[in-house]
């Protein structure tokens, strides 16, 4: 790769040893992936690096190494010209009484996020910044992780990002600077699959089933959709999230939708593959089929709010639960930004849910906590796909209100 001199001094170790470990992550990663220079960073979403350590086996020697390590690095601050924001700290669960509060791991990512407010990140603690103010223009070039949030942002806003891990994403908040390669670069932005849509998509868990069919077959190309009206800001959210599950997707084009593709040529930059996939409304049958695995129909956990819920979804949930009760032994957990549940309260919404025996949880995900669950309903592919796989989870994934009827009855009662 070829470095500048200033480049060149600091992986020399001229601003510190900290920063020449951040310089040299950015470039042995841009020449793996065959990256020819480092280009200015606009924007970032980084996120800590202290997620829920315990889940993964480390131990409190562990975790307090790791934390010595960071405070080495705290004198750090983020680029100039570089907005920064940082990702869901996923074990600031101790509101809730759950064995996963460790108290070391706790108190540990608390440190962490100091720090990171210190260096100069807004601490959004959300896996979907664009709802709460992290929203690069058509253009930018971006360092997020959260593969949720990496689809939205090359697809719905236009701005360019690969999929960055903690290193990676931190390295560039304090640099300023990304290797060049995948999709910030234009002749990688082509579609590569054309997903015809038939099914008529009724509700926004509808968009999630579309984005986990195409990102099955997609896998790490480029899905362009045709055939779909333009999706809302909660629509594409699920869709997203969805193609990022199921596959390996950085980005997608709806055409018309896509700020750079206004057509489906656009999309294929001139070359529209002749035989579509289909998506017709038994594909979006089958879809929720396939993801649905419970053997009964008592359930003990409803989760909404993934990726993190808006607080125009957190609206229509409160109205959904206005005079009713959740379950007894239910569990109804909604996801979301602090910043997001502030309007909640200040709406009155967070009373209403709270009263109806819900709640609203900040700075989290409670399938990334590895929070023991029997069987859960959700609206969110992602949760569902990641509840089955880590822990263990029976699941339902359907839309928000038979996810509220389901709280309230205390019992799957279907769509
Ligand atoms: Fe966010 Fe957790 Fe879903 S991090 S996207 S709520 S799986």
């Amino acid at each position: 790769m070829q470095l500048t001199g200033d480049q060149r001094a600091i992986l020399d170790g001229a601003r510190g040893s900290y920063l020449a470990t951040c310089m040299r992550w950015l470039v042995e990663w841009g020449e793996a992936m065959g990256a020819r220079r480092l280009i200015p960073c606009d924007n970032t979403h980084a996120i800590l690096a202290a997620p829920n350590l315990m889940a993964r086996g480390a131990t409190p020697a562990t975790l307090e190494a790791f934390a010595a390590g960071l405070r080495q690095a705290s004198s750090q601050k983020t680029a100039a010209g570089c907005y920064c924001t940082i990702h869901t700290a996923f074990v600031t669960l101790d509101e809730v009484d759950v064995a996963q509060n460790d108290a070391t791991e706790v108190r540990l990512q608390r440190e962490v996020a100091a720090m990171a407010a210190d260096a100069g990140f807004i601490p959004t603690f959300t896996c979907a910044p664009y709802l709460v103010g992290n929203v690069p223009l058509k253009g930018e070039i971006c360092a997020w992780t959260e593969s949720s949030a990496v689809v939205y942002a090359n697809s719905i806003l236009g701005a360019r990002t690969t999929r960055h891990g903690s290193e990676s994403a931190i390295a560039a908040s304090l640099l300023g600077l990304v290797p060049e390669f995948g999709v910030l670069l234009d002749e990688n932005r082509r579609g590569t699959l054309l997903v015809e849509v038939s099914a008529t998509l009724e509700t926004t868990t509808d968009w999630g089933a579309l984005g986990y069919f195409a990102g099955r077959i997609a896998g790490l190309g480029i899905p362009v959709f045709h055939g779909v009206r333009r999706p809302t800001q909660d629509e594409a959210k699920q869709l997203c999230a969805a193609l990022a599950t199921s596959g390996g997707v950085t980005m997608c084009h709806i055409a018309g939708v896509t700020p750079e593709a206004p057509t489906l040529e656009a999309a294929f930059h001139g070359d529209v593959p002749q035989e579509p996939v289909a998506f017709t409304g038994r594909t979006l049958e089958a879809t929720y089929a396939s993801l649905r695995n419970h053997t009964g129909d008592e359930i003990d956990s409803v989760i909404l709010g993934c990726p993190h819920a808006s607080i125009r979804e957190i609206a229509g949930i409160a109205a959904l639960l206005k005079g009713k009760r959740v379950a007894d032994g239910v569990r109804l957990w909604i996801d979301t930004a602090r910043i997001t549940k502030g309007g909640a309260d200040a709406m009155g919404y967070t009373r209403t849910i709270e009263d109806a025996g819900g709640r609203i949880l900040c700075d989290t995900c409670p399938t990334n906590m590895r929070i023991p669950a029997r069987r859960i309903v959700t609206h969110g592919f992602k949760q569902a796909h990641y509840a089955r796989g880590m822990v263990g989870a029976e699941v339902i994934v359907a839309a928000t209100q038979a996810c509220v009827r389901a709280a309230v009855a205390g019992r799957w009662m279907g769509d």
